[in-house]
Parts: structure tokens; C-alpha cells; sequence
């Protein structure tokens, strides 16, 4: 098991049941809830937590900043399990929400956690700059939306039972995976000293990394086991989704994201000890069965 994954979880949760706990009642919570808990291994937020010790970055920051970004991915779930979308009936080792709760509650569940995400950082419990604030707001904004999470997403269902040229899948995964993953990279260096330039170093390495769970994903769907992911496998075939394993086959994307994470580690290396749970996480992410 990862080192300091549990803590994560348990700190973001936390976090995360006392702002739903706080929330006026509505008709959503209780789907709202079901969407976020149990389940779920905040990889997205572990990787925060990593990228902020190299950056300095305090730790109670980074769960708020964390607990945001797994509303939005939360989203993306509910959405995705959707029948207009990849249909599946099993998310997290339970009923997907559109299941437990009809279609239409999911969707505007799915919409009250994306929105709930900006309110989490614009929230004055998160003590930052208030420029800095805003830079969070507006690029985790701009990486969910059409030209981000959204966009990637229409793009994966738009690619499906279509011969599709490698870099076009690399660039929906980027942006259906990938942008979540640049953000969290991204966001300790905006945070510590906003120099453009090692922004910019760890954007491209969240991209790369998001790139990597992606890849591991598809790999979990195509030779995985449904109980340990906790979501139906073999899936992507059956659907004619455009994905690297399509396209190369098994074997050659197993070798394509080995050298992917040897080129990641590689660039991290540079940040000594600092980065050493980081390379932790890197090897999980193509390790992992769920
Ligand atoms: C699944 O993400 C969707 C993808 C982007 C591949 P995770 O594998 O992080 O899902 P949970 O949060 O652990 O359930
Ligand atoms: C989903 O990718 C990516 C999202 C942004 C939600 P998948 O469709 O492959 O995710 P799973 O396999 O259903 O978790
Ligand atoms: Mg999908
Ligand atoms: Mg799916
Ligand atoms: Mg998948």
C-alpha cells in the first residue's frame, strides 16, 4: 500500500462530510453524498499532497484545494456512468448514482458537485492571496469545462467504433483525465512563488502522469478484475472506444506506459528526497488493480 494514501482519504473526507453537513437541506444531498463516499482512492488529491511537499506547501491547504478537485472528479463519474454516456451500472463496488437515484437526480447531483467545487475554493476557509485564489478558481474552471474535462469526455464518446490516429487519443485523454491531474501538479506552484517557469515544468508533468492513470486504466478495463476495481470491466471493447490498447495492442501499451513513467520519474528526480512520495505514487498508478 501507498505511504500516506489512507491519511488523505481520511482527512479528505473528513473535510468533505462536515461541508456537506453544513449545507442547507436539499432534495441532491443525499445523492450528492452517495457520489462522494464511500469509495474512491483520491489519487488526484494524494498527488497534491505530494507535489506540495516538494513546493512547501501546507498540508491543511492542499485538503481543501483537494477536497474541490474530488467534487468535480465525483462529477465525472456520476455523468460518465451515465446511459448517454458509458452506461455502467457499477461504480466504487456499489449501484451507480443515476441507478440508486434516476437519471435525472444524477445529472443535477453531477452539476451541484461541479458547482460545489468553486464554492469549496472560494470559500474563506481556504486562507490564500485572494489573486491566488482566483488563479485556482479560474483554471480549475477552464480544465473542467469544453476545452477540459468535458471536451475530453465529448471526444471519447465521439471516437467510439472510429480508427483513430494516436495523438488524437493522447489529446482526448489529456483532456478527459489529463487536465485534473496538470491542476494538482500545477496549483503547489502557483501557491509557493508563482514563477511561470517550474508552473509550467509541473503542469506538463501532471499531464504526463494523467496520461499514465489513464493508460493504466484502460489496462485495468482490458485484463483487470470487475471486484477489485470495483466497476465492470472489458467494457472498452465492447464499446469500440478509441484507446491506445485499440490501437497498439496490449503488449505495446504496457511498453508505451513503462517508458512513460521512466521519462516521468526521470523529471522528478531532480527534486531529490523531496520528491521521493511522488515516485511512490507514480509507481502505484501503473501498479494498481482498482
Ligand atoms: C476513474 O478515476 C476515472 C478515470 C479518470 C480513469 P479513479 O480511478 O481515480 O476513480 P476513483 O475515484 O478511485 O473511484
Ligand atoms: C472517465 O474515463 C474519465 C472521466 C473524466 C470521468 P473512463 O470512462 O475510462 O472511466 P471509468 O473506467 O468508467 O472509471
Ligand atoms: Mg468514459
Ligand atoms: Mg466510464
Ligand atoms: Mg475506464
Amino acid at each position: 500500500m501507498l505511504n500516506d494514501l489512507n491519511k488523505v482519504v481520511k482527512d479528505i473526507n473528513l473535510f468533505l462530510k462536515k461541508y456537506l453537513k453544513k449545507q442547507k437541506y436539499s432534495g441532491l444531498l443525499s445523492a450528492m453524498n452517495y457520489g462522494l463516499f464511500p469509495g474512491g482512492k483520491k489519487i488526484r488529491s494524494k498527488i497534491l499532497v505530494d507535489v506540495g511537499k516538494i513546493f512547501n506547501v501546507k498540508y491543511s491547504k492542499l485538503i481543501i484545494i483537494g477536497a474541490a478537485v474530488e467534487c468535480i472528479h465525483a462529477y465525472s463519474l456520476i455523468h460518465d456512468d451515465l446511459p448517454c454516456m458509458d452506461n455502467d451500472f457499477v461504480r466504487r463496488g456499489k449501484p451507480s448514482t443515476h441507478v440508486k437515484f434516476g437519471e435525472a437526480t444524477a445529472v443535477l447531483a453531477g452539476n451541484s458537485l461541479l458547482t460545489l467545487a468553486f464554492e469549496i475554493l472560494s470559500n474563506k476557509k481556504l486562507n490564500l492571496k485572494e489573486k491566488t485564489k482566483n488563479i485556482l478558481i479560474s483554471k480549475l474552471s477552464s480544465y473542467s469545462g469544453h476545452t477540459g474535462i468535458a471536451g475530453g469526455q465529448f471526444l471519447d464518446l465521439d471516437f467510439e467504433n472510429q480508427k483513430v490516429p494516436l495523438k488524437k487519443i493522447v489529446d482526448m485523454q489529456l483532456k478527459k483525465t489529463g487536465k485534473l491531474f496538470a491542476y494538482c501538479c500545477s496549483v503547489p506552484a502557483i501557491i509557493n512563488n508563482n514563477d511561470i517557469k517550474k508552473i509550467n515544468t509541473f503542469e506538463k508533468i501532471g499531464y504526463d502522469i494523467g496520461l499514465l492513470f489513464q493508460i493504466a486504466d484502460d489496462l485495468i478495463d482490458h485484463r483487470g478484475d470487475a471486484k477489485k476495481a470495483g466497476k465492470k470491466t472489458k467494457k472498452d471493447k465492447k464499446f469500440g472506444k478509441a484507446t491506445l490498447i485499440s490501437l497498439l495492442g496490449y503488449k505495446k501499451t504496457v511498453i508505451y506506459s513503462k517508458k512513460l513513467r521512466i521519462k516521468i520519474q526521470k523529471k522528478i528526480s531532480k527534486y531529490g528526497w523531496r520528491s521521493k512520495n511522488l515516485n511512490e505514487t507514480i509507481n502505484y498508478i501503473l501498479n494498481r488493480n482498482k
